[in-house]
């Protein structure tokens, strides 16, 4: 027998532990892993060259945009840049254009998708307007809920406790979960509009409108409500210790609920974001050093369970418009996550097993992706091929995405990905796109 691509001279994470081994590839699928003696034939051999290689990598938080957001990013220029910084499967956040929150959106997306992806795809969905639609769009695939509390994306009234509770309660039942962005709109807004009367337009007011307090209040709230239904809640981006702790707290008691923080939110404080400017912008804002020191000890104690991009692509100059008010917030991150990851390894704050569970086998197992987060037999043939010694500067301008700026730009980073196979195809090659779109896989819900 004859498969489709044999790896050999491999430095595989596997079991929790890095191996010697090659890979067995056939119609996408890891066939086998052992030996170099004991691999089938094969119509391509690739040697790794003692390269480490870990489960293809999976980004719970990324906004692809295209359709009335192409400008920004497109599902080929989201997906290359995917591909291009060792990321194999992304999840699409649904703030589009438009706003993905009905079957007939959603499925449009997909269609659209299909053909331009080169790596694998699941889809958000906000909440609709009908709670009866909530049904409708997971067996039209949705991968999970995005539940936006900054203000109202979605159809679902954000200020209205019964409405919400409503809603958790059909996503529970349909064991789908939420990825909640938990700022709380009302003292949000009431803030943004104060300083904008006073005419404090810097960072700094953003800063204090977008408080840690508004974090953990949409945080408390979103927590007392899942305490009554039982939900699978996902904090996205936590970025305050406040708003860490309180997940923490009802972590321990045993209430079923996941996070996530990004890259920005562990490495850059506010004083940097004063010194980088308005292109460093996000929502959540980063926040000052004793955070990131509670995202990390969040890291290391296993509460948080995932790193995410939370990739927002914008057009440079959509990030340097006008009033701070009027600056799109939102950084790439597709192309910069795993990099900066590595660089901790790099510096003892991190190890490759940690990595690992951040950003593979946790993603896999919070969302539901089957088949996926680890290096098995019969598992996807998705992997991520990293030289953990490779030293260079990040440069936006390189970026396969369409946003070519980065509160990291040029910054000195240890560690690279230098092959992104998915589906069992070489996607990526040093930095280059060597796959055809439509190589990716649109992730349904089953
Ligand atoms: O920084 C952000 N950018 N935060 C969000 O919640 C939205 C996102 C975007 O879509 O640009
Ligand atoms: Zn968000
Ligand atoms: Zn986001």
């Amino acid at each position: 027998m004859s498969v489709d691509l044999v790896l050999c001279n491999a430095k595989a994470y596997i079991d929790k532990q890095i191996v010697d081994c090659s890979f067995a590839i056939n119609e996408g699928r890891i066939l086998k892993i052992g030996k170099e003696a004991t691999m089938p034939k094969a119509e391509t051999k690739i040697d790794l060259k003692n390269l480490l290689v870990l489960p293809g990598l999976i980004d719970v938080h990324v906004h692809l945009r295209d359709e009335g957001k192409a400008y920004k990013e497109d599902f080929y220029s989201g997906t290359t840049a995917a591909a291009a910084g060792g990321i194999t499967t992304v999840l699409d956040m649904p703030n589009n254009n438009p706003v993905t929150m009905n079957v007939a959106a959603l499925k449009n997306r997909m269609e659209k998708a299909e053909k331009k992806i080169l790596v694998n795809v699941g889809f958000y969905s906000e909440f609709p307007k009908k709670n009866s639609e909530i049904e409708k769009i997971i067996a039209e695939g949705a991968v999970a809920f995005k539940l936006f509390m900054a203000e109202q994306v979605g159809g679902l009234n954000i200020d209205d406790d019964a409405a919400l509770l409503e809603a958790f309660g059909i996503a529970t039942k349909m064991k789908v979960p939420i990825a909640v962005h938990a700022e709380d709109k009302l003292t949000l807004k009431e803030a943004e509009q104060k300083f904008k009367r006073a005419n404090c337009n810097d960072i700094d007011a953003f800063l204090k409108a977008h408080s840690e307090g508004v974090e953990a209040k949409a945080v408390k709230r979103v927590l007392n409500l899942v305490k009554q239904v039982g939900t699978h809640i996902h904090f996205c981006h936590v970025s305050t210790e406040d708003g860490l702790n309180a997940i923490v707290d009802e972590k321990k008691k045993g209430v079923p609920i996941t996070c996530e923080t990004t890259p920005h939110h562990l490495l850059i404080s506010t004083d940097e974001l004063k010194r980088i400017g308005t292109l460093a912008l996000t929502m959540p804002p980063v926040r000052e050093k004793q955070h990131l020191t509670a995202l990390w000890n969040g890291i290391k104690n296993g509460w948080i369970d995932i790193v995410a991009s939370d990739h927002a692509p914008h057009a440079v100059e959509e990030k340097k418009a006008g009033t701070v008010w009027d600056v799109k917030v939102g950084v790439p991150g597709l192309e910069t996550t795993l990099p900066l990851m590595l660089t901790e390894v790099n510096r003892g704050r991190l190890s490759i097993a940690e990595i690992a569970s951040l950003m593979a086998e946790r993603p896999a197992e919070v969302f539901k992706l089957t088949n996926k987060g680890y290096l098995k037999e019969g598992y996807n043939a998705d992997l991520t091929v990293i030289d953990l010694n490779k030293k260079y500067r990040i440069d936006a301008s390189k970026f396969h995405s369409k946003a070519k700026y980065s509160p990291f730009d040029k910054l000195a980073v240890e560690g690279k990905p230098v092959k992104t196979f998915v589906n069992g195809q070489l996607v990526m090659e040093d930095e280059e796109i060597i796959a055809n779109p439509g190589s990716g896989q649109i992730i349904r819900r089953e």
